[in-house]
């Protein structure tokens, strides 16, 4: 199927080798995909079926598995660990009243977070493109993802941090990768207008969601789920909002599949945002009229962001699905964390706002009972070990964090014991008997 970049504010096309970010008159840019000519909705599905007993490199990648929707590159261009393929865990859906819950772990993916598969494509593109280096701002998720694919790539990499805003496990994989990574004394939002500012000098390819390659990577999450559900989607597809890359890739890839005759139900998205950093929320209260951005403020630092660069995709996305933008606070992420990691699903605290978030609508009845839901877990638990650590011991008071103090209660703190085996049989004794 060909392709082509195409404006969504003024609609100007331009060929897809073109290297601009943005359109001329400063709207964003997707990658369209004409669909005359297109496979039949089954026989599309059966190609993605047959690849799941292939051993090529780009058929077990859960992205390229899917290369009809997403890039026409040669395999030998094609930069993959491989990513994708990440479980789909039946939750009980009965404390909620729901018909069935699913949480889509894109923490399994190999950098932990779904970053890697809009990484693999904006990666393999910026290469064959002949990229130079490559460039991101980042909140750790996608600097480690960058790094990753770019040693992988043997492309250099810079990534832009907020100084002291970053979780540990993010932070150790951009330095251990080899990215030059540069802590800068603003937040999210100040990195991306710098990056921005130099993306193309010095042949630097931006890889931020900004870069339409990456959402053409980052839809295969929708795709993947439509598989492993059989070739159905549920109710509501529930994810945590910040840059609005994902927000913005899903709506594209259910615009696609509805026009390609892969769905005729159309599932609703609901995107959820920390209090703290809400602005798309705050958009959603006045129909969209106009995005105010606000200074970021959560302990769910992957998610603080207060000027969004999707923002256009994403109020599309929500318009074609007839989706909702809701807030939670810390202390509701924290304890949807907490409940999440209870059950070994595990995840970093962007991740649970989403949960959060769900149990928020069912309690306002926007979410209906016996409606069927997925979660989207963005982020590994190994990520953010410092608030895991608090939250599992109770140690909540120290994360500064108003209304979770009662959290305290939820501890499970390591206990001090001698090595002597009736010792360590008394405590087994005192859990058991
Ligand atoms: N969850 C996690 C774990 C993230 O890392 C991010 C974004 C989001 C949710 C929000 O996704 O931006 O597509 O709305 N992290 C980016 C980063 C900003 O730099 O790692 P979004």
């Amino acid at each position: 199927m060909n392709r082509q970049l195409m404006c969504v504010t003024c609609g100007s096309t331009y060929p897809l080798e073109d290297r601009r970010l943005r359109c001329d008159c400063g709207g964003l840019l997707d990658v369209q995909l004409d669909m005359g000519g297109a496979p039949s909705p089954d026989a599309l599905a059966a190609t993605f079926e047959s690849r799941l007993s292939s051993h090529l490199p780009q058929d077990l990648s859960g992205v390229w598995r899917y290369r009809e929707l997403v890039l026409d590159l040669p395999a030998g261009d094609i930069i993959t660990f491989p990513e994708g393929r990440t479980n789909l865990y039946a939750l009980d859906p009965t404390p909620l009243g729901l018909s069935a819950l699913w949480a889509k772990h894109e923490g399994e993916n190999p950098t932990g977070s779904f970053k890697d598969r809009g990484m693999t494509a904006a990666v393999s593109w910026a290469r064959h493109q002949g990229a130079r280096a490559l460039i991101c701002a980042s909140t750790g998720n996608t600097s480690a993802s960058l790094a990753a694919y770019g040693a992988r790539a043997g492309i250099p990499v810079f990534v832009l941090i907020p100084e002291g805003h970053i979780a540990r496990g993010k932070l150790s994989q951009a330095l251990a990768y080899g990215a030059h990574t540069l802590q800068i004394d603003g937040n999210f939002d100040d990195a991306m207008h710098a990056v921005e500012q130099l993306a193309g000098s010095y042949q630097l390819t931006l890889v931020n969601s900004l870069n339409p390659f990456r959402l053409e990577g980052q839809k295969t999450i929708i795709l993947d789920s439509y598989m492993q559900l059989g070739r159905h989607l549920p109710d509501w597809i529930i994810v945590p909002g910040g840059n609005l890359g994902n927000t913005s890739a899903f709506g594209k890839a259910l615009i696609e599949m509805k026009a390609l005759g892969l769905i005729d139900r159309v599932p609703r998205l609901a995107v959820i945002q920390a209090e703290g950093a809400s602005p798309f929320a705050r958009a959603a209260k006045d129909d969209f009229h106009h995005l105010k951005p606000m200074r970021p403020e959560t302990i769910a630092t992957a998610i603080r962001i207060g000027n969004p660069v999707n923002y256009s995709k994403a109020v599309r996305a929500i318009r074609f699905t007839d989706g909702v933008v809701t807030t939670v606070t810390d202390a509701e992420i924290l304890q949807a964390k907490h409940d999440l990691d209870r059950q070994a699903i595990g995840c970093e605290p962007a991740s649970a706002a989403g949960f959060a978030g769900l149990r928020k609508l069912r309690r306002e009845d926007t979410v209906h009972a016996g409606e069927s839901a997925m979660l989207i877990i963005t982020g590994n638990i190994l990520k953010d070990p410092d608030v895991t650590i608090a939250l599992a011991m109770g140690e909540t008071a120290g994360l500064g964090v108003a209304g979770a103090e009662t959290l305290g209660s939820c501890t499970n703190t390591p206990r001090h014991v001698s090595s002597n085996v009736g010792a360590i049989a008394r405590i087994i004794e005192e859990v058991l008997l």
